[in-house]
């Protein structure tokens, strides 16, 4: 089973990657059984709405993962529970809207598990999140065993960890919130592919996707500053990973990042 995870899509530079350049990644010798894309940032820099959800869905995605940013836009109380291929984070408190982990059944009849976790350190005060895959794992596991883990969280360390802790027992972890791609991908000893963070679907000319000029601002007045999505060098970023059909183990991970090129009308920017 081929996956493609794309990495935090920020705002509509982030939508215009996806519509433009996921059919670049998917050809005939690059087919994906399952396309997994986090939308936390799609709605202007914050949140999804249902209206971007199912456009993700339209352009192939199978699964759309969250994280902290999920409640950002109130559209998202309207769907959230009615749409089983939205997650967010499982670590959230029992009674949140939504769910934290999917099964999908794939063209050719196999499943998927989706489980979506966020880390606790330099973050809002979310649940453990070991304990809650150790909580979530056997029910995805009586269903499939080719199970990815997008991990949403800051810290290097923790997300490290999760990657060991979770190594034999899903296929995948892949990092996301920060927005800068890792080089540290790998298939851990026991055959879960790793990465610290898959990286921005978005514009890179800018702080994580905000405009420069008003993160500058921000950071020498310490006012508070309106953030806008930024523009310019716009990239689709992630991962491909290769999951043995009988073991549910990751055979490889690669890194992905392809850039719209310059000459994209500005007109299509919308
Ligand atoms: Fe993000
Ligand atoms: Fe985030």
């Amino acid at each position: 089973m081929k996956i493609a995870f794309v990495g935090d899509v920020v705002g509509k530079p982030g939508r215009l990657a996806v519509r433009s350049l996921l059919p670049k990644l998917i050809t005939d010798s690059n087919e994906f059984d399952a396309i997994i894309i986090n939308g936390e940032n799609s709605s202007g820099f914050r949140g999804i709405t249902h209206r971007i959800f199912k456009e993700f869905i339209r352009v192939g995605a199978t699964v759309v993962t969250t994280g902290n940013h999920v409640w950002a836009q109130r559209d998202v109380f309207n769907f959230i529970d009615n749409e089983p291929r939205i997650v967010r984070p499982a670590n959230y408190p029992d009674g949140v809207p939504g769910r934290g982990f999917t099964v999908v059944t794939l063209n050719d009849g196999r499943k998927l598990g989706v489980i979506n976790l966020a880390g606790q350190l330099f973050m809002p005060s979310f649940d453990n999140p070991f304990q809650a895959l150790d909580r979530i794992l056997p029910q995805v596991v009586s269903e499939t065993d080719s199970i990815i883990v997008d991990f949403h969280a800051e810290a290097t360390s923790e997300k490290i960890a999760m990657g060991w802790y979770a190594d034999g027992r899903v296929s995948a972890v892949v990092g996301t919130h920060t927005h800068v791609q890792t080089a540290d991908e790998r298939v851990l000893p026991k055959g879960t592919a790793y990465i610290t963070d898959v990286g921005m679907t978005g514009p890179h000319d800018s702080v994580l996707g905000i405009q420069t000029h008003l993160v500058l601002e921000n950071f020498s007045t310490m006012l508070p500053s309106r953030f806008q999505a930024a523009e310019d060098d716009i990239k689709l970023c992630g991962v491909t990973v290769q999951i043995n059909n009988k073991t549910g183990k990751a055979e490889s991970i690669d890194r992905f990042q392809l850039s719209l090129s310059q000459d994209f009308p500005a007109s299509d920017r919308s």
